[in-house]
């Protein structure tokens, strides 16, 4: 039996849905995606900090302490003994005859977690896969991990119908991320990332990589980079929950580099699996 987290409750996976859920309705809620490896989850009180963070910033009241919501977590995803793969948790801002300001005080949020066993991406992550750009049509407040996620859905059927693992977005000149992961590259032997402001999700795995370049003394800035120094990176890579790091090799019709995952895209790929294997053993500290 599955089961799911609803409001406070831990019962049996339903797919009822209540038709006026304004997360339904209106996108007008937050999720997060956290990895689960080896029946371990993965920096859950990072993610749990960003889902507390989006929520202030849509005047969402939480009805519970990120605590109180973590051990929930942990016990839905024993229960449903998950081995690999990916808890999902969403928050949308409750139930209400369909107006669009926000319902009275009454109506209280509703929170929904699943979880779902996904196998490791390791064949993409250690051969690399392609990515296409296309043009970043979101709103300005990227930071929050909003339910609307209808700009980066179309991003990512483009993608999928080249074949490509991504769709890298790019505003005016400017690469922002791609449709569901952070974008790197390297020039040089120096990385860049764009810095984490309103036009970027802040993930969790972005954060990660960064403090292993911090730890392993690999130079790097979080900067903007335009499209032309993204197609000519020596080497570029996306992160994201469970698909960790990839190699892109070509953009549209561009190789990058020579077309084969880079060094020190595989160096910091070989440090990232062993901090999963911290967690796997249980010596993350999250
Ligand atoms: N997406 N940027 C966007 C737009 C994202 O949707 C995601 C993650 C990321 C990477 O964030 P993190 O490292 O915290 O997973 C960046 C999740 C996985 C999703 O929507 O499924």
């Amino acid at each position: 039996m599955a089961y799911m987290l609803f409001n406070n409750d831990i019962m049996e996976r339903s797919n009822c849905v209540d038709v006026e859920d304004r997360g339904y309705q209106f996108g007008d809620g937050i999720y997060e995606v956290i990895g689960v490896y080896s029946g371990q989850s993965m920096l859950m009180d990072e993610h749990l900090e960003r889902l507390e963070r989006s929520a202030n910033e849509i005047q969402l009241n939480l009805p519970y302490t990120m605590p109180e919501l973590k051990r929930q977590l942990i016990r839905l995803a024993q229960l449903n003994q998950l081995e690999e793969g990916i808890i999902y948790l969403q928050v949308s801002r409750g139930a209400g005859p369909r107006w669009h300001e926000f319902p009275k005080d009454t109506v209280p949020a509703v929170t929904v977690a699943y979880t779902r066993e996904e196998k490791r991406m390791t064949n993409v992550e250690d051969n690399g896969g392609t990515a296409v750009l296309t043009e970043d049509i979101r709103w300005l407040r990227c930071d929050i991990k909003s339910l609307n996620l209808l700009p980066n859905v179309l991003a990512k059927q483009k993608a999928v119908e080249k074949n490509a693992v991504e769709a890298i977005l790019h505003r005016d000149k400017i690469v922002t991320e791609a449709s569901a992961s952070n974008v790197f590259i390297v020039k040089n032997d120096t990385i860049y990332t764009h810095p984490a402001n309103n036009y970027i999700l802040n993930g969790i795995t972005r954060q990660k990589v960064l403090e292993l370049c911090h730890e392993l003394e690999l130079p790097f800035h979080e900067d903007t980079f335009t499209i032309e120094q993204l197609l000519n990176a020596d080497e570029v890579f996306v992160t994201a929950t469970k698909s960790d790091i990839i190699p892109i090799l070509k953009i549209d019709d561009h190789l990058i580099g020579h077309g084969k995952p880079g060094d020190i895209t595989h160096y910091l790929l070989k440090h990232f699996r062993k901090f999963i294997n911290q967690v796997e053993n249980n010596l993350d500290p999250s």
